[in-house]
């Protein structure tokens, strides 16, 4: 069984075939990074218009390169869900018209649920049941993931995703749209302890998240500084920390919650290796392992979509039998697309 995926629910444009027998057997990307740079972030009629002009041209690329022809291909999986209904739109109607001239099945996928799966697209792949920390630039949660489409939150961010106080802050230290991985980088040079942000949602129980006020801590830390090298690199290094201190004492939480034997990190912010060495820790001390994609596949590729897509054809879990979109879509709702 072979699929192709198509993701475009944000600022990526991705396709990728995966085989159920073979793996994944191609996947490329077009990111529209630098032309949103110039705003500050994603401008989502520009981002529509330009998934329109880079997907024909990737989903022959994808076939060539995975030796496919539509004949090969069992299915076509699309994100349906969420991200933004224009972008969204432009992969539905996409995946709608491959499905229809080449007589085959359309599955829309919950981005979601492509994030989850994507370690499943490593070698030494987590096996069900695994807790999974989903840490995206739109969301964050904490996940109960008992088998394909068994998806329990039990903990998300009341406000802020983690990527966007990662990016939300970046934008204060002057760097560019997406800052997540350059903030990252500037820590790096950092002095631990320089700066000590609060670590939200620590003295309350329960496995939400809050991070909007990591960011207003940011600014007021900077107001009235003058913003040098060093001091930029110890306020990233703060944030870092913060952030970094409230998902792993979460996740130590949920493993305890839930006595889980496997932690998955997935979405953007899992590319960041502070936060994977930390994890590190905490799933050894609870006799969990560690899961996790390669960076490329923590943030949006077109990989876990195939994958995704692969594996509900292959369990006969198909969509509801029209092609759409939702902006706005729960995990683990019902319902489908
Ligand atoms: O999963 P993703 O590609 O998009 C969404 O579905 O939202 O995640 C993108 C987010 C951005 O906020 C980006 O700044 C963040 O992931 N990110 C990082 C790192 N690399 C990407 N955040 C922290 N450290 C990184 N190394
Ligand atoms: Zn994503």
């Amino acid at each position: 069984m072979r699929v192709i995926g198509i993701e475009s629910s944000c600022d990526e444009t991705a396709v990728a075939v995966f085989d159920a027998e073979q793996g994944l057997l191609s996947h490329r990307l077009y990111s529209q990074i630098a032309m949103h740079q110039a705003y500050g972030g994603v401008v989502p009629e520009l981002a529509s218009r330009d998934h329109v002009k880079r997907l024909l041209p990737l989903v022959r690329e994808a076939l060539a390169d995975a030796r496919s022809d539509r004949q090969s291909i069992d299915g076509i999986a699309y994100t349906a869900g969420p991200g933004l209904i224009g972008a969204l739109l432009v992969g539905a109607g996409f995946a709608a018209s491959l499905g229809l001239a080449w007589g085959k099945p359309v599955l829309g996928i919950h981005h979601l649920e492509g994030h989850l799966l994507a370690p499943l697209l490593e070698p030494n792949p987590p096996d069900f049941p695994f807790l999974a920390l989903l840490v995206s630039g739109g969301h964050t949660q904490l996940v109960d993931v008992a088998g394909l489409g068994e998806y329990r939150v039990l903990g998300e961010t009341l406000d802020d995703a983690a990527g966007e106080a990662f990016d939300k802050t970046a934008k204060l230290l002057g760097l560019p749209y997406p800052g997540g991985a350059a903030l990252s980088q500037l820590a790096e040079a950092g002095r631990s302890g320089a700066y000590v942000f609060p670590r939200p949602m620590l003295d309350r129980p329960g496995l939400n998240f809050s991070f909007s006020g990591l960011k207003t801590a940011a600014l007021v830390a900077l107001r009235g500084r003058v913003l040098d090298e060093a001091t930029r690199a110890d306020v990233a290094r703060g944030f870092q920390e913060a952030v970094i201190d409230t998902l792993a004492e979460k996740c130590r939480r949920a493993l305890a919650a839930t006595g889980q034997r496997r932690l998955v990190i997935a979405g953007g912010v899992g590319a960041n290796r502070r936060l994977r060495e930390r994890l590190a820790v905490v799933a050894q001390s609870a006799g969990a392992t560690l899961y996790f994609p390669r960076t490329e596949f923590c943030t949006d590729n077109g990989a876990m979509i195939a994958l995704a897509g692969c594996m509900r054809l292959a369990r006969g879990m198909q969509s509801a039998g029209f092609v759409g979109a939702r902006a706005n879509w729960e995990l683990g709702q019902s319902g489908g697309v």
